[in-house]
């Protein structure tokens, strides 16, 4: 009998490899993102938590390619194996809205007060798309329904101040959607709303994510909303990923000291007790210490820990942490936590995988 063929290898959307992004200023250089490395696979949703100031947007920003000229980039962000960062500018450019696009904190920000939303869903369809006007409009139309927009054809007569902030969100959604890039990036997408509509909203993306097998990076402070959404979860501490794996992995059995400490300080619905905050605050990224940049704050903090930057540990399938007591930490129940995934954990292996023949 013939050998079966080898096993495809199934590259990931997004690669990134030692990314590093260091802004130039007046007062010195800022490691805004240092040494970054992660995958995600197609139709998988990978959350990114962090205090302020951890580098989470400026890793977002480098990935879209929106860095100001003070930003130096380097390392390799792989989108479908080619590497954004060698990408001319105008080439860059091409694959925002198309290829990769963004939803920002503000709705505001993204949106134009002077024209309806159907100009500007118009305008981004037809930058990219060769779209006539009519079927444009009819596109329009049909992103809004897709958001879930109710009285959608009325609505894209509205300007952006006529409508709510939810309402808002959906509009900067459906045109971070209008062209179906590969990689949707997501900034606090729902930190200005109430918590109801923020669920809603998170949803909405999870759904249209699954029904287009999109790939989402989605920034968060909330780590209730990395359980609600995410597949996968990274961990940022001073421009550093310093735990990574599964969401369920990283929420019931974190490896780092510092996700415990954020789970620690979470507000969940219900709890009975009051949030412990993390002790101190983050160093400036100007003065980092030798050492795990947490050392300072960190109730587990040895001696060795000051003094070297920690390797990677494996902590469980997936799942590693930059913490010289990472094997220690894994297991122990995290005071106060009680958060749960809201999906299933996944069965089928993991879609971004490698298989190596
Ligand atoms: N254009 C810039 N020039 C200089 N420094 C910058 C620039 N953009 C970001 N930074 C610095 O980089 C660091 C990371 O900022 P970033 O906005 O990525 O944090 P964040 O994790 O998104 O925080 P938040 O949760 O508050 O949004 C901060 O110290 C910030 O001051
Ligand atoms: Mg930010």
């Amino acid at each position: 009998m013939a050998a079966s063929p080898p096993a495809p290898v199934t590259e990931p959307l997004l690669e990134l490899r030692g990314v590093r992004t260091v802004f130039r200023t007046g007062s010195g250089d800022v490691p805004a993102v240092d040494d970054v490395t992660l995958e995600l696979g197609h139709g998988r949703v990978m959350a990114i938590i962090g205090e302020s100031g951890s580098g989470k947007s400026a890793l977002l920003r480098t990935i879209l390619g929106i860095q100001p000229p003070t930003a130096r980039e380097s390392g390799e962000i792989l989108l479908d194996g080619r590497d954004l960062l060698t990408l001319s500018k105008k080439a860059r450019a091409d694959t925002r809205g198309r290829l990769v696009s963004m939803v920002f904190q503000d709705p505001m920000t993204a949106l134009d007060p002077v024209f309806t939303v159907e100009e500007q869903l118009v305008e981004t369809l037809r930058r990219h798309l060769p779209l006539g006007r009519a079927e444009a409009r009819r596109r329009a139309l049909e992103l809004l329904e897709l958001v879930q927009i109710p009285a959608a054809a009325s609505r894209l007569k509205a300007y952006p101040f006529e409508m709510s902030g939810g309402m808002r969100q959906r509009v900067v959604i459906a045109m971070a959607l209008a062209c179906e890039p590969a990689l949707l990036l997501a900034d606090e997408p729902t930190t200005a709303l109430d918590v109801t509509v923020q669920a809603k909203i998170l949803d909405l993306v999870r759904e249209i994510q699954r029904e287009r097998r999109m790939g989402v990076l989605i920034v968060t402070h909330d780590l209730a909303v990395a359980a609600a959404i995410a597949d996968d979860v990274g961990v940022m501490y001073a421009g550093r990923l310093v735990e990574y794996g599964p969401v369920e992995k990283v929420i019931l059995e974190p490896g780092h000291p510092y996700t415990r400490g954020l789970l620690a300080a979470n507000v969940l619905p219900g709890q009975q007790t009051r949030p412990r905050s993390i002790p101190g605050a983050p160093p400036s990224l100007q003065r980092l210490p030798p050492g795990c940049a947490f050392a300072p704050r960190c109730d587990v903090a040895t001696v060795e820990c000051w003094e070297r930057q920690p390797p990677q540990v494996t902590t469980g399938p997936g799942t590693w942490s930059r913490c010289l007591h990472a094997q220690e930490l894994v297991g122990v129940p995290v005071p106060q936590a009680g958060l749960r995934p809201d999906h299933p954990t996944p069965t089928t292996p993991r879609e971004n995988s490698r298989v190596r023949t």
